[in-house]
């Protein structure tokens, strides 16, 4: 009788573990091509008036401006500009990082001036046989500065960082154990031997992710007298982030060491949603790349492919601003789709990546969108991708827009960063 019951309740725990594993992976989502519903883009060279763009001029002082709201109202939410007071300080220096292949910095940038209120760590590594100033990438990472290489000069972060098992952080606090835990995704030395310099942030820096009705972060540092939460149409967290994005290039702007005109800004998945983002608002980026950004990245929403606008909403309230919950199963109704956001980045190179088996962030609307952003760049005068169906794995197709679809997961490789900086090779480099 008793050996009945419990495998009667193992069944019931089986059910239910299968329950929760297939809603992790978007259980109900759209993973079939012939269930994509019919669709139409909104063209990126048609004024909300009905007028086509015909000319670079058009598109500048006219479409340009009218799609980034578009963004800004509907998508993101509108973000304060430069703050007049901030203030950065370089906190370590050392000149003979990683075995002297590279000088290593910290700088902490206090984004109102005040050192009550938040502020980031930037963690730069510069190549040492190299002329000053250098190009680089600048990303945000998920875990840490700490965590992108096990060099124990980088000082350990004290935000609070989501709890995973096995990457040593404990009371969303990250321990010693979590040195070096994301150094796959960072290959600090290739990045120094190709003549880059790599700056990184912590994202939580910025503003911590999880939804606590925008009370930590930058958000309150900016809000309104009387103001206790962003408006319909003001930042939510990838804003902030983005926003964070620009501070740090605002920062290069006052030291010879990075080349503020020839800086990548890179992102992997919420932070490649957010790299676009922050390349789309603030044209100072040389370089954008989207690493596996889907829904609200580089992926059409407008295909409801894998993740969709609703489950992105409910999932993540914080992410955009309040607007954008209007297109939950609504997405024909959105004025702008993602390849008008690859478009802000015309005629700047721009890289979207996709990963095989990351059917969630939908490969296929991260290369339509590359595409469809295409026009754009063709108008301007720079190469739009230059191939018409999607290219097979690890088949990288590299105009001004790039793409490639490499096989694995969501994740960022050795192989995408080789990619990354072989556009960047064409686009930054200087005849040395
Ligand atoms: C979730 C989310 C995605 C996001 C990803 C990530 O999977 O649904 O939109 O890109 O997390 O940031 O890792």
């Amino acid at each position: 009788m008793r050996a009945r019951t419990n495998r009667a309740w193992r069944r019931v725990m089986i059910v239910l573990a299968t329950i929760c594993a297939l809603n992790a992976t978007g259980e109900g989502a759209i993973y079939d091509e012939s269930e994509v519903p019919e669709y139409a883009l909104p063209d990126p060279l048609l004024l909300c008036d009905g007028t086509k763009v015909k000319d670079a001029e058009t598109w500048r002082e006219k479409r340009r401006p009218e799609i980034l709201n578009l963004f800004r109202e509907h998508v993101y939410g509108r973000s304060p500009g430069k703050p007049k007071t901030m203030a950065y300080v370089t906190t370590s220096v050392e000149k003979k990082a990683l075995n002297g292949k590279a000088t290593r910095k910290e700088i902490t940038v206090y984004f109102t001036g005040r050192e009550q209120d938040p502020n980031m760590s930037i963690l730069v590594y510069l190549p040492n046989n190299r002329p000053r100033p250098v190009p680089a990438f600048l990303g945000l990472n998920f875990s840490g500065n700490h965590a992108i290489h096990s060099d124990p000069g980088i000082t350990l972060s004290k935000q609070w960082m989501r709890d995973r098992s096995g990457a040593g952080v404990v009371n969303n606090r990250a321990t010693e154990a979590s040195r070096g835990k994301s150094a796959s995704r960072w290959p600090v030395e290739r990045i120094l031997e190709r003549g880059y310099a790599l700056a990184t942030i912590y994202y939580g820096d910025i503003d911590p992710d999880f939804d606590d009705g925008f009370k930590n972060g930058v958000h309150p540092a900016f809000y309104e007298e009387g103001q206790s939460e962003p408006a319909p149409d003001e930042w939510g967290s990838i804003s902030a982030w983005a926003w964070g994005l620009s501070r740090a290039l605002d920062c290069f702007e006052t030291d010879g060491d990075i080349d503020h005109k020839r800086v990548a800004v890179i992102g992997h998945s919420r932070l490649g949603k957010t790299s676009l983002w922050a390349g789309a608002r603030d044209e100072r980026f040389a370089l954008v790349i989207s690493n596996d950004s889907g829904c609200g990245g580089a992926a059409l929403s407008r295909r409801r492919f894998g993740e969709t606008v609703k489950r992105i909403n409910t999932s993540f309230p914080h992410w955009f601003c309040g607007n954008f919950k209007k297109y939950n199963d609504n997405e024909d109704e959105l004025p702008v789709d993602q390849h008008m956001l690859i478009a802000l980045m015309a005629p700047r190179p721009v890289y979207v990546a996709s990963a095989e088996q990351d059917r969630w962030a939908d490969p296929r609307g991260e290369f339509l969108s590359a595409k469809g952003a295409s026009p754009v760049y063709e108008l301007l005068g720079a190469e739009g991708l230059p191939v018409d169906e999607m290219p097979g794995l690890s088949q990288p197709a590299m105009g001004a827009v790039a793409y490639h679809i490499r096989p694995g997961k969501h994740d960022v490789t050795d192989y995408d960063w080789e990619r990354y900086m072989d556009l960047a090779d064409k686009h930054l480099r200087r005849k040395e």
